[in-house]
């Protein structure tokens, strides 16, 4: 098995704020407390230094942030919706939160933009997301790492949430890149197909390298840190489960167990459901049976299982991006991963009564209605995988908008958006 799973970018083209004639509510911003002028930016921010404690779920105190940019865009695309009742129902989704991706050095001036607005009751959460190498090297491409992973992003980043002591943040570190190098790590052990692979040997050994250098750099009091673990379809098989544990348990070690890392991110930009049971129905079943974890619930329990076996020290609280996930069973193969048809937005943002005390909280990370990638051969984000029959199509570039794809999702949206 050599596969990339592509991963797909959230909304990097988006970020602009755009024009709305639907002006949503304003946001609850009830008993905010005031700083003394000239402190700080942020006239909405706490009025004293915030104080994560990352042995507790902070989702109980904060909303994930919904920013002026999403709000912006949601309005946007709502009012290009003639039908009135779907338009209704569209003008709901941007009440929600989402995280803000910062894929690469030169978008992290969106940092300074979108914390200004944020109130104290919520926390930003961000995408920690410069690893530009996300899969196994194919033949004939290289390393790409275009600026110094350390120096000109992840410090640059801790500059600007040091900048603002009195905000709360939530990170998830560098998602798309554990999925598509631990999918071949048996590869990288020499026990895949009995054969040593010299692809996945340096850019798993970079992703170790970059994410502790994260995880210790963005290892701040105001900060809950997440690491990324792809989800149950990549990560979650018997015969590889184990390699992942101890990666997984490695980096936070070799990080030095950062006192902020609270758990996983799971599902970031995927389609799957929490607990259904006995999970997704491939249409194509050739590959499911050798994965035991066809829900995320059942995936976390699954490595929780293999960390517990040699007592790993891993904090594994999580949470799940239920940005995409309201529709299951319709992919026809646990690959797939572009602009998946018939999918629907998901639960929403904020604490859900799943009764399970290692969930901290459903959020929304990819941000629905941006494409996944073109599936038009020719196009600069074409992929495969986008040209799919279970895939939309035509589908703009990746990272676009793409407006039909929105009303889809708001359409099968579960639970069904009920304006108010
Ligand atoms: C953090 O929370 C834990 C669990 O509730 C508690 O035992 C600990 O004292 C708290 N730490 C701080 C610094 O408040
Ligand atoms: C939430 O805020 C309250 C009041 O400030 C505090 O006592 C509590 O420890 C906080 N809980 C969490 C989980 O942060
Ligand atoms: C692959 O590499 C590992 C680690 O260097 C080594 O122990 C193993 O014997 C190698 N396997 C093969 C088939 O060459």
């Amino acid at each position: 098995m050599k596969i990339t799973v592509a991963f797909a970018l959230a909304a990097d083209l988006l970020f602009s704020a755009t024009t709305h004639a639907f002006a949503l509510p304003p946001l609850s911003t009830t008993k905010l407390r005031k700083r003394a002028p000239g402190l700080s930016a942020n006239a909405n921010a706490c009025d004293a230094p915030v104080s994560l404690n990352a042995s507790t779920n902070i989702w109980k105190n904060y909303t994930l942030h919904p920013t002026l940019a999403w709000r912006n865009q949601i309005n946007a695309a709502a009012a290009a919706i003639p039908d009135v009742e779907l338009r209704k129902q569209a003008l709901e989704v941007g009440k929600s939160g989402t995280f803000v991706w910062i894929e690469g050095k030169s978008q992290i001036s969106k940092i300074e933009d979108v914390v200004k607005d944020l109130p104290c009751k919520n926390v930003l959460g961000l995408v920690i997301s410069g690893i530009e190498n996300k899969a196994c090297l194919s033949a004939g491409t290289g390393l790409k790492q275009t600026y110094d992973y350390a120096a000109e992003y992840i410090d640059p980043i801790a500059k600007v949430i040091k900048a603002h002591p009195n905000s709360a943040f939530a990170l998830i570190v560098e998602p798309g890149v554990a999925g598509n190098v631990l999918l071949d790590v048996k590869e990288y052990y020499g026990v895949w197909e009995n054969e040593n692979s010299t692809s996945c040997k340096p850019v798993i050994e970079l992703w170790r390298q970059r994410v502790q250098y994260a995880l210790k750099a963005l290892n701040l009091p105001n900060v809950v840190l997440y690491l990324d673990a792809a989800n149950g379809d990549q990560l979650g098989w018997r015969d590889t489960i184990s390699y992942v544990a101890h990666e997984f348990t490695n980096i936070y070690v070799g990080a030095g167990s950062p006192s902020q890392f609270r758990g996983l991110a799971t599902n970031v930009a995927a389609y799957h459901s929490w607990d259904a049971s006995p999970g997704e129905n491939f249409l194509n079943v050739d590959a499911a049976p050798a994965i035991d974890a066809l829900s995320e619930k059942r995936y976390v329990y699954y490595l929780r299982k293999s960390l517990n076996a040699f007592k790993s020290p891993l904090p594994t609280y999580h949470i799940m991006d239920t940005s995409r996930n309201a529709v299951l069973g319709l992919r026809r193969d646990w690959r797939d991963w572009c602009n998946i048809n018939g999918a629907g937005f998901g639960v929403r943002p904020g604490l859900q009564a799943t009764s399970d005390p290692m969930l901290d909280n459903f959020v929304w990370v990819k941000w629905g209605g941006v494409s996944d990638g073109s599936s038009e051969v020719g196009a600069a984000t074409y992929d495969s995988y986008c040209a799919k029959d279970d895939a939309v199509k035509p589908s703009p570039e990746r990272g676009q908008w793409f407006q039909s794809y929105f009303e889809t999702l708001v359409s099968n949206a579960k639970p069904v958006f009920r304006p108010s």
